[in-house]
């Protein structure tokens, strides 16, 4: 079959690779029909994680089911399912508790696996025409057939949950305010998850206008932070108070305007300056205990310099980690399927699988409004 193959940094093929076979019988075989490029692909595909040549890309994946294992009970083929991008098994303690991001079970020695991810366990990505789903029972999401909201549904595997889940680590509630930093999918998720639960007034920060514009059609205010501080800019609209809730969904990778270079730091001492005492800090954005390629010694081993004593003092909460999507996947499912929530208004490309290398490199010079790609596999 086909996939995203990486080839090095900066560098993907559409190659052939042998097709996924069931392992083991909970296992399901998926004939993949949407798989979407996340910004969390673009930190393998720039070279700065520990990600070898000839790994496939992949972990926002919808497909319909063609083979089960004998073992496999809840669905069968035909099925249309969706994969939360964690891969859990279900039955660990981490996993009864609802954190399905840290199952003890798939990738011994490292809390949670993924598919097509560096570190997160042998699980192949679906950026491709076949993928092998683990613990098939618990790691398929059914969907009604047909394909009706293919392209929101999609979504479900990792972006819509993640944004959800910065407003839930936040514990964002009807009436409050909401500064989120990043207009990313990740961050346009968060806005609109926020106007879901309710939030009176979210802002978005980020200066690529296509996100900005965006973010203001979904009804969020759009603060471009090249034109003045971020910070004073969201506090003159909230009585000079700052927002009650903030998420970060930027990351490591964050941009600095004073120095226009990368300070893995300064959307975090951002956010603790944005949000108003006692208010809270969501942070699905991906920080890591390791990046080489950072710019100072600390933030080579993971450690950022953060106004910890400022948190302190405004007796603030944070809250990280990367997405247990399990949780939330079935009732953002049913928001979209009542008609409720159309998270596919991120979407700026849907494009057959053999283009997936100009995809990837316009969307990681965020050019051309490459926001967010879904990749047809089987257009
Ligand atoms: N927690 C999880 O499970 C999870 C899941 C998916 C993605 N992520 C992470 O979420 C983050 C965002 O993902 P994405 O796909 O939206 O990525 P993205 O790179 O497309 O978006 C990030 C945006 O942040 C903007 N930005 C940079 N510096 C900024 C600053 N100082 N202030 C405001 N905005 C700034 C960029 O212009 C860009 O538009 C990444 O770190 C990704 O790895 C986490
Ligand atoms: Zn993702
Ligand atoms: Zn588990």
């Amino acid at each position: 079959m086909k996939a995203v193959v990486y080839k090095g940094p900066f560098q993907v093929a559409v190659e052939e690779v042998e097709d996924p076979r069931i392992e083991h019988p909970n296992d399901v075989i998926v004939r993949i029909t949407s798989t979407a490029i996340c910004g969390s692909d673009l930190h393998m595909y720039e070279g700065r994680t520990a990600a070898e040549p000839g790994i496939v890309f992949g972990h926002e994946n919808l497909g319909i089911v063609d083979q089960c294992g004998d073992g496999v009970t809840s669905i069968k083929k035909g099925d249309r399912v969706v994969m939360p991008f964690n891969v859990a098994c279900g039955f660990c303690k981490n996993c009864a508790a609802g954190y399905t991001a840290f199952c003890l079970t798939v990738n011994p020695g490292f809390a949670g696996g993924a598919y097509g991810y560096v570190a997160m366990g042998p699980y192949r990505g679906g950026q491709a025409e076949y993928l092998r789903v683990p613990f098939a029972d618990f790691n398929c999401t059914k969907l009604p057939p047909g394909t009706e909201h293919e392209t929101d549904f999609v979504l479900l595997a990792d972006i819509f949950p993640t944004g959800y889940h910065g407003c839930e680590l936040a514990n964002v509630s009807p009436g409050e305010t909401v500064a989120v930093y990043g207009g990313g999918p990740v961050g346009q998720m968060a806005a609109y998850s926020a106007l879901l639960r309710g939030a009176s007034k979210v802002f978005v920060v980020d200066r690529v206008p296509e996100r900005l514009q965006k973010a203001e059609q979904i009804g969020a205010i759009p603060i471009n932070f090249e034109d003045s501080d971020p910070v004073e800019q969201i506090k003159a609209q909230t009585n000079g108070e700052g927002s009650d809730k903030g998420v970060d969904a930027v990351g490591y990778q964050a941009q600095s305007r004073q120095s226009g270079r990368e300070e893995p730091a300064v959307v975090l001492n951002s956010l603790v300056q944005t949000v108003r005492p006692t208010g809270a800090l969501g942070v699905p954005g991906l920080y890591v205990p390791a990046d080489p390629g950072a710019p100072d010694e600390h933030a080579k081993q993971g450690m950022l310099l953060v106004a910890v004593g400022k948190l302190f003092e405004k007796g603030m909460r944070m809250g990280t980690g990367q997405t247990n999507v399990k949780r939330y996947i079935n009732r953002l499912r049913d928001l979209i399927i009542e008609g409720r929530a159309k998270p596919s208004f991120v979407v700026s490309h849907e494009l057959p699988l053999e283009q997936a290398p100009e995809a990837y490199e316009k969307f990681d010079k965020r050019i051309e409004g490459y926001t967010k790609v879904v990749l047809h596999p089987h257009a």
